[in-house]
């Protein structure tokens, strides 16, 4: 038995932010050996042009108490949607591949009001095709891919989401979860969301996202959200948002986060609205080729305006950013456009060395943005006040690129290939766990 604070002491970056203890409360061992649904017990059949919707539920009721849901290697279709709710003690182990082969919107698998839950695959093979391409390139979206909610205590890794219609995995008001050793790939396209995760105490890491849309994104209401060593290989980027009325967000921090050919390296976007994001951090950003580097964005022109005087920002870090950007001059590299009626406070940019791929300046710009670091506005008066600073040099800006990196989009006509789960997410970082098939579960 290891006590919360042996935890902290062992892994003490990995806690920072977090409130508790993440992931399943009893081992995945533990679950297999209480019982083994194995889906061709329940009526599933290892071809993927078969629906196994059913087998999967049936095994999910069978298992639900307590057990390891089993998916063998090998094809297997989904054309309706799964929804598994209840359970504690429960996994998935999914070690084949489902297909979706029905065109019915809404979520492939939601997992609602469960406990004590994992969702792995322990030969780390396994993976969800969603053929997103055949709604794509008729311009239509189709379904979601996973989604949960209200789950507690729960762990997803080791698997790969594919060519999602729509969003790929969303975390919707969940707690003590951990998403790890995951790879999401989707076209180059809006509205393909990696990871969506709103709720408490969560650690995202070692995770890679390609689409053209949200890496790994914190939604309202949010509170101790780690996200670390993500690999962002031709995203949106992550972000904060979209938010309106009503946010509270504290407590998340990003570190350690790579982003190429991406949208932004992070955006905060809000256009009105009320409430509060605070005590937040963003560590040791690296990148290349992206549009927008820190991009806080309170009238965000995407959103319709929300009422209120706007979100409240307070005391957020953005600490140790290194790499380049398309055009500096074009779009500030810090550009912070904050709420005349709300201005930033105690805002900080440190050691920040991004500079430009076009041009000889880059801009850095601050609206109505207080605390201390390249253009911010120092003291307490708070008033509505802009400061634009042309920089013509910044030395130490040099980043270490990724293996592999993506040079040319993925389209949107043509079927995406399942990749194998990487083993590297930052440049020189090791993942905290190895994968299961290297002995990591
Ligand atoms: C899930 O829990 C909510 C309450 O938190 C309840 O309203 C809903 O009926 C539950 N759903 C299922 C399918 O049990
Ligand atoms: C600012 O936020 C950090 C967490 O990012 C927290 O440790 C610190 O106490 C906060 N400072 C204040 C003055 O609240
Ligand atoms: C980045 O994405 C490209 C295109 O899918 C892929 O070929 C490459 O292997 C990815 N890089 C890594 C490190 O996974």
């Amino acid at each position: 038995m290891w006590s919360p604070a042996v935890f902290l002491s062992l892994l003490p970056l990995a806690t920072a932010q977090l409130s508790g203890t993440v992931g399943p409360t009893t081992t995945t061992a533990s679950k297999a050996a209480k019982k083994i649904c194995n889906i061709l017990s329940y009526g599933g059949v290892a071809s993927a042009t078969t629906d196994n919707s059913a087998a999967i539920t049936a095994a999910w009721a069978a298992c639900a108490s307590g057990g390891e849901v089993y998916i063998p290697a090998g094809n297997y279709g989904l054309s309706t949607w799964i929804t598994l709710d209840g359970g504690t003690g429960v996994s998935i182990n999914l070690e084949g591949i489902i297909y979706r082969t029905g065109t019915a919107g809404g979520n492939m698998i939601y997992i609602e009001n469960t406990s004590d839950f994992e969702f792995y695959s322990a030969n780390s093979a396994g993976a969800i095709q969603g053929y997103g391409y055949q709604f794509l390139e008729d311009g239509e979206y189709g379904p979601r891919i996973l989604r949960l909610y209200k789950v507690v205590d729960f762990s997803i890794h080791d698997i790969a989401l594919v060519d999602s219609p729509q969003f790929h995995l969303t975390l919707d008001t969940c707690s003590n979860g951990e998403v790890y050793n995951t790879i999401i790939r989707g076209a180059s396209m809006g509205g393909l969301d990696g990871i969506d995760v709103w709720g408490t105490n969560i650690w995202i890491h070692d995770v890679e996202v390609t689409n053209k849309d949200e890496c790994v994104t914190v939604k309202s209401p949010a509170s101790d959200i780690l996200v670390e060593s993500i690999y962002c290989n031709w995203s949106g980027g992550c972000a904060m948002g979209s938010l309106a009325a009503d946010t509270a967000i504290s407590n998340i921090e990003y570190n350690h986060i790579y982003t190429q050919n991406s949208n932004q390296m992070y955006m905060i976007k809000s256009n009105g609205g009320s409430g509060y994001v605070e005590n937040c951090q963003f560590n040791n950003f690296m990148g290349h080729s992206n549009a927008y580097t820190i991009d806080l964005d309170s009238a965000w022109s995407d959103e319709t305006t929300a009422a209120g005087n706007g979100v409240e920002y307070t005391n957020l870090t953005f600490s140790h950013w290194h790499g380049t950007t398309l055009n500096g001059l074009q779009r500030p590299v810090i550009r912070l456009i904050c709420p005349p009626l709300e201005p930033c406070k105690e805002l900080e940019i440190d050691a920040f060395y991004v500079w430009t791929e076009t041009g000889t300046s880059e801009l850095y710009l601050c609206e109505n943005a207080y605390g201390s670091g390249p253009c911010l506005h120092t003291g307490t008066a708070y008033t509505t006040t802009t400061t634009t600073a042309t920089v013509t040099t910044v030395t130490g800006y040099a980043y270490t690129t990724m293996p592999g990196e993506i040079t040319t989009t993925i389209g949107i006509t043509a079927s995406i290939p399942i990749p194998t789960v990487p083993t590297s997410f930052f440049p020189g970082l090791k993942p905290t766990s190895a994968l299961c098939k290297n002995g990591g579960c």
